[in-house]
């Protein structure tokens, strides 16, 4: 098949990552056959410099017209300074929103050589294979009224946690399709105890999951949830979740797989195009030097192949390629090892054929 990918490489090792991703899915297109072809564009700290803005029309339009964009970061200290008005994440918020993403998948494996290099003891670790879906595109972060003011003499400020039924709605059907290839498992978590807003979610939850019957739901407090990730990871499949409270889990979570480098991400809609990218930032503090590991944003690759392209046996056989190469004791620095970022993709690539 044919596919026009956008790159979004941004700042930092972003532009390292999304190199080696790119020459790791050429090889995967030599392989099977394939034709894709990319286009670069800018986002974030280095669109800024160039721009004045962190995302331009011209590439919001560009990323509409393609099959699926892969990201590598933005942001950076040069950026950094708060009185801004133009910050890198803005155009990570704005590519979202054009784009209509409003669920972001974050799937948490781990690579049993490398369970050592979790926090967590190994027995707890055993079999952990969790999907959390946030949704991206509600809740508190963007609920109205929001302000800040200041009333004889008092400081107060408001954010608003709100939900329609439809936004609760297409985020937990789209887990609930998920989980039906997986081991029929919705976990919906709330704050329904103490939030109106969670009650809603917990109500629709209810329909969606009725539209369902071979899955089975059931409901977590976040509180509740974020223990047992600690305690009994390997007991959940899907995940699916509010804003905050998925920004916050997907954050506990990604810890359980031992370092930020592994982890891949995507954000979805409604139609097949999406966006990836790894979980981790533009780490200024090795960015330019070779040292970045580019298994996220690979493995971020093969969702991409799954969700946008639909090449489901392209993906399985990249994510086995990344498997092999862990397995054949491939390591980037922050897993100990001396490989550089072109290093870990050269061995992923060389697992692919065999
Ligand atoms: P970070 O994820 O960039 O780095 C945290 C630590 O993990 C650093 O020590 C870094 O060297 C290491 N690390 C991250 N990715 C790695 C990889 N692939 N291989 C090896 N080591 C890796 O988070 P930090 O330092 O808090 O943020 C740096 C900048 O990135 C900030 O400007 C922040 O705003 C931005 N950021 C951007 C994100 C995005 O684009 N989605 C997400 C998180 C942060
Ligand atoms: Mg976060």
């Amino acid at each position: 098949m044919k596919a026009n990918i956008v790159l979004l490489p941004g700042d930092g090792i972003g532009v390292e990552v999304v190199a080696e991703t790119r020459a790791t899915l050429d090889a995967v297109a030599a392989q099977f056959g394939h034709s894709f072809s990319y286009s670069e564009h800018l986002i974030g700290g280095c669109a800024i410099d160039a721009t004045g803005t962190a995302l331009t029309q011209e590439t919001l339009d560009a990323c509409r017209a393609a099959d699926a964009v892969l990201l590598g970061a933005v942001g950076g200290p040069k950026w950094d300074n708060p009185s801004a008005s133009v910050r890198p994440e803005q155009g990570l918020l704005a590519l979202r929103q054009g784009l209509g993403l409003y669920a972001n998948l974050r799937p948490i494996r781990l690579f049993p050589e490398l369970i050592q290099a979790s926090p967590l003891k190994a027995e707890r670790l055993a079999d952990v294979d969790i999907l959390v879906v946030r949704e991206l595109t509600g809740g508190l972060y963007f609920g109205k009224p929001r302000l800040r003011e200041e009333v004889n003499g008092r400081r107060r400020a408001v954010d608003t946690l709100e939900y329609t039924d439809e936004e609760i709605q297409r985020v937990v059907e789209l887990a609930f399709r998920l989980a039906a290839s997986r081991r029929r498992l919705v976990t919906s978590v709330d704050k329904a105890n103490v939030l109106e807003s969670s009650r809603l979610w917990r109500t629709v939850a209810t329909e969606v999951a009725a539209r369902h019957p071979e899955i089975r739901i059931e409901h977590q407090l976040v509180d509740s949830c974020a223990m047992r990730l600690i305690t009994s990871a390997a007991a959940f499949d899907v995940i699916v979740t509010e804003n905050m409270f998925g920004d916050i889990l997907t954050d506990e979570a990604a810890v359980l797989a031992g370092s930020l480098g592994l982890c891949p991400s995507a954000s979805l809609g409604d139609g097949t195009r999406g966006v990836y990218e790894p979980i981790h930032g533009s780490a200024p503090d090795i960015a330019g030097k070779g040292l970045a590991n580019p298994i996220g944003t690979i493995l971020s690759a093969a969702m991409l192949l799954r969700h946008s392209l639909r090449l489901d046996k392209e993906a399985a056989v990249l994510e086995r390629a990344v498997a092999q190469a862990i397995a054949g004791g491939a390591r980037t620095a922050d897993l100990g090892g001396k490989l550089s970022t072109q290093g870990m993709g050269e061995a992923v690539r060389a697992k692919l054929a065999g």
